[in-house]
Order: C-alpha cells, then structure tokens, then sequence
C-alpha cells in the first residue's frame, strides 16, 4: 500500500465520516446555548489565554533586569510595603532619584522621572496585575508566610519589561491553597526568586518535602480553600 493510501485508511478510522458533522452540529448547538457558551468560554479560557503574557508598553522603559538582576536591589527596595499590606505598592519618583540625581542624570529616557519628582506627581505607569472587585487578595500574608512572588509573578528579575506569567485564576490560586508544602520556602528567600534548595533537581525536590511538611506545620500555615476565603 502506497504511503498516502495508508494515511487515508488511518484517517478514516481515527476521524470517521460522521465527525465531518460536528462542526456543523456544534454550530448549531452554540446558537442553540447562546450565552451558556459565552460564559463557559469566559470562565475557562480568559486568564490563560488573554491574561498571560500580557505586557504593556511603559512611559519610562525601566528594567527589573538591570535594577535587580545586574545591581542586585531587593524588591522590597521599591515595593516597601509588600509585608506590611494586602498592597504591593509603585515607588514613586524620589526613591528613583536616589540614584538617578546622579546616574544618567540627564538622560531623556528619564526625563518623566524627573519631571515627576519636581513636580510631586505619580509616573503614569501602566498597572499589569489586577484581580476582580469580587476577589480579596493580600500580599502581606503571602509573603509573611514564606511564599516567593516567583510563584505569582514569574521570574521579574529576568524582565526588561514586565508581563503577566502566571493566569492568577481561581484554579491557579487552588492550586496553592491545596497543598502550601509544596510552595513554602524559608522566609528570608522570598524575594530572592531565582533560589533552590539545591541546584540538584531530586534533592531539590527531597528536601522540598520533608521542609515544606515541617514548615506548614511549625507555623501553622493553613490551607484555606472555603469560598469566603477568598470572596467575601
Ligand atoms: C528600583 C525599583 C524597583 C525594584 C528594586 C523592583 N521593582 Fe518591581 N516595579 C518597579 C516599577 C517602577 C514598576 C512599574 C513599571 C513596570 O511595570 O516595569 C514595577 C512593577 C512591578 C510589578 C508589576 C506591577 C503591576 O502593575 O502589576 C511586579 C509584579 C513587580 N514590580 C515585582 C517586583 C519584584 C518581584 C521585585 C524583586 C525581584 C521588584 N519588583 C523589584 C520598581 C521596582
Ligand atoms: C540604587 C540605585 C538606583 C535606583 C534606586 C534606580 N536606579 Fe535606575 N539605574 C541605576 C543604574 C546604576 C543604572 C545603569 C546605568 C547605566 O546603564 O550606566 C540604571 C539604569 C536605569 C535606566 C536605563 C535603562 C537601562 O536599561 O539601562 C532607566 C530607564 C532607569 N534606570 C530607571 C529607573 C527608575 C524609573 C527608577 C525608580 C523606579 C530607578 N531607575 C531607580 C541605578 C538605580
Ligand atoms: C500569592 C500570589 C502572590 C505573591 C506571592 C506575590 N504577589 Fe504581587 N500580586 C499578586 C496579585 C493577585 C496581584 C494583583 C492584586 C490586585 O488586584 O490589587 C499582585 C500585584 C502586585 C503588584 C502591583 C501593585 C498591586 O499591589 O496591585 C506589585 C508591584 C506586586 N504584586 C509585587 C509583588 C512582590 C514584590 C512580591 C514578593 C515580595 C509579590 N508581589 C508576591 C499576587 C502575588
Ligand atoms: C504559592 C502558594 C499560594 C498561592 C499561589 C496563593 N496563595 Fe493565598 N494563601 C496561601 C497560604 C498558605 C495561605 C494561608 C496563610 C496562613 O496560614 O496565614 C493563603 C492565604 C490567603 C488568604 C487569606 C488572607 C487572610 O487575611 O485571611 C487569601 C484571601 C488568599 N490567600 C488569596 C489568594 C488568591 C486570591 C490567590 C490567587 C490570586 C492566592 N491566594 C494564591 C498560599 C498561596
Ligand atoms: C484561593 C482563593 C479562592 C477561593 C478559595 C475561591 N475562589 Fe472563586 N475565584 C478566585 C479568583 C482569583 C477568581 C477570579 C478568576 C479570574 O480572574 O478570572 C475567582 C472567580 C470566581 C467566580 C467567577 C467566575 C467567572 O465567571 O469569572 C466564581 C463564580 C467563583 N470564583 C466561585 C467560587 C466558589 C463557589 C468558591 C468555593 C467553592 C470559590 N470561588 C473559592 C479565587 C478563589
């Protein structure tokens, strides 16, 4: 049997002639459930598809790969109030001028850094990061907890530019919620995101569990999973 024939033979068992109907059917039955479609489409495939990846052009091209990676600054450096509030807050113009009064001092790419901090007003920068009105989040928990913002974020200090890399769905959230000792690490490394037990993966993973297991324990992290923990 020639090559094609064969595929044809295989075709024809795995896609029977009826599946040709399908599209059509489905069709038929999206017209039919109408909004139930919609909705079930929004439910399941926003955050992924639409949120992930998502990166806004900013007014000033600043880099958490320069700032972080390279210089090595902490988050906490610019997010100051990432462990004291449900907020992670922007740095505003004046904590950049501690250096830029001096570095690149006169560069245009940061001439509405400066006008900012002359003129006491925010840089406009685009927010990238947003839960629904109908969902409570907290940082201060998290990251009190021994929770790194890699899990939620990504590896920041590796972008010129920020985008979204996680969905921060429901599912995705439960995921975490399910079984903390498998995302707790020692409190002291959570801003340092590129950080490992061991640089060897089965060891890593060793001492993730036995850690994990004890830490949950010893500080009473709970695993909260009941609708009003997180809608109230
Ligand atoms: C020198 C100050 C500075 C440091 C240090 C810094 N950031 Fe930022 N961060 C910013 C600025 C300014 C923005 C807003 C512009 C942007 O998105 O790039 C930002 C934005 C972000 C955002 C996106 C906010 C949104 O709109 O959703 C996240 C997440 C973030 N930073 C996490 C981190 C993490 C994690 C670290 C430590 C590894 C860190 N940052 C270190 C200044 C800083
Ligand atoms: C602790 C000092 C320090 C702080 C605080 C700081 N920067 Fe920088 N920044 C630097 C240094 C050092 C460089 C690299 C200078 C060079 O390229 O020669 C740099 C580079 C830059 C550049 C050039 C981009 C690039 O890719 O090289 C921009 C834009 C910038 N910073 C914006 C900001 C903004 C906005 C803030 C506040 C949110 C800020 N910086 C806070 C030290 C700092
Ligand atoms: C458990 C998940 C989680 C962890 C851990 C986490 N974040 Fe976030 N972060 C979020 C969510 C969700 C939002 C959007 C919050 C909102 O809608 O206000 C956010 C928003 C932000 C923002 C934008 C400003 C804001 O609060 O809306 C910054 C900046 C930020 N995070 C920085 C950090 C830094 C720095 C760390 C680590 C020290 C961190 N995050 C750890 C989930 C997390
Ligand atoms: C990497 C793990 C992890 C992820 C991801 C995570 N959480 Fe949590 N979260 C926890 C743990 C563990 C606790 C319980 C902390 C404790 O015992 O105090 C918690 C607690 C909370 C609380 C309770 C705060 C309070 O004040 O009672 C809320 C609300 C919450 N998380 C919302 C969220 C939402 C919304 C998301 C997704 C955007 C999320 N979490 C993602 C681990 C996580
Ligand atoms: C750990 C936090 C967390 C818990 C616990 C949780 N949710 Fe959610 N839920 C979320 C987040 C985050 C979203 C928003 C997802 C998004 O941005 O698309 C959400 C979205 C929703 C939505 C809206 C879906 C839509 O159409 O967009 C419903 C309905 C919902 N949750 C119901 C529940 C119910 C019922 C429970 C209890 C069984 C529950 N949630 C428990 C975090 C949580």
């Amino acid at each position: 049997m020639e090559w094609y024939r064969k595929m044809n033979l295989v075709t024809s068992v795995i896609f029977p002639k009826w599946i040709n109907w399908l599209p059509l059917a489905a069709g038929i039955g999206a017209v039919l459930l109408g909004g139930g479609v919609t909705a079930g489409v929004t439910y399941y495939f926003t955050p992924k598809y639409t949120r992930v990846g998502y990166e806004p052009v900013q007014p000033v091209p600043f880099s958490h790969a320069v700032h972080t990676g390279q210089l090595g600054m902490d988050c906490r450096y610019c997010h100051n109030g990432v462990e004291k509030s449900w907020f992670s807050n922007l740095p505003g113009a004046s904590t950049c001028m501690n250096c830029h009064s001096q570095v690149l001092k006169d560069d245009p790419r940061l001439a509405i850094v400066r006008e900012s901090a002359k003129n006491n007003t925010p840089v406009p920068w685009v927010q990238i990061h947003k839960t629904p009105d109908y969902v409570y989040f907290n940082h201060e928990v998290h990251v009190q907890r021994g929770f790194s913002c890699v899990e939620c974020h990504g590896r920041i200090d590796e972008m010129d530019e920020v985008y979204h890399a996680k969905p921060l769905s429901m599912s995705f959230c439960l995921d975490c919620h399910r079984q903390p000792a498998a995302f707790i690490r020692p409190v002291d490394k959570v801003t340092d995101l590129g950080w490992q037990w061991s640089t060897n993966d089965v060891e890593a993973a060793t001492l993730q569990e036995l850690n994990g297991k004890k830490f949950v324990h010893d500080w009473k992290v709970e695993s909260l999973q009941s609708c009003s923990a997180c809608h109230r």
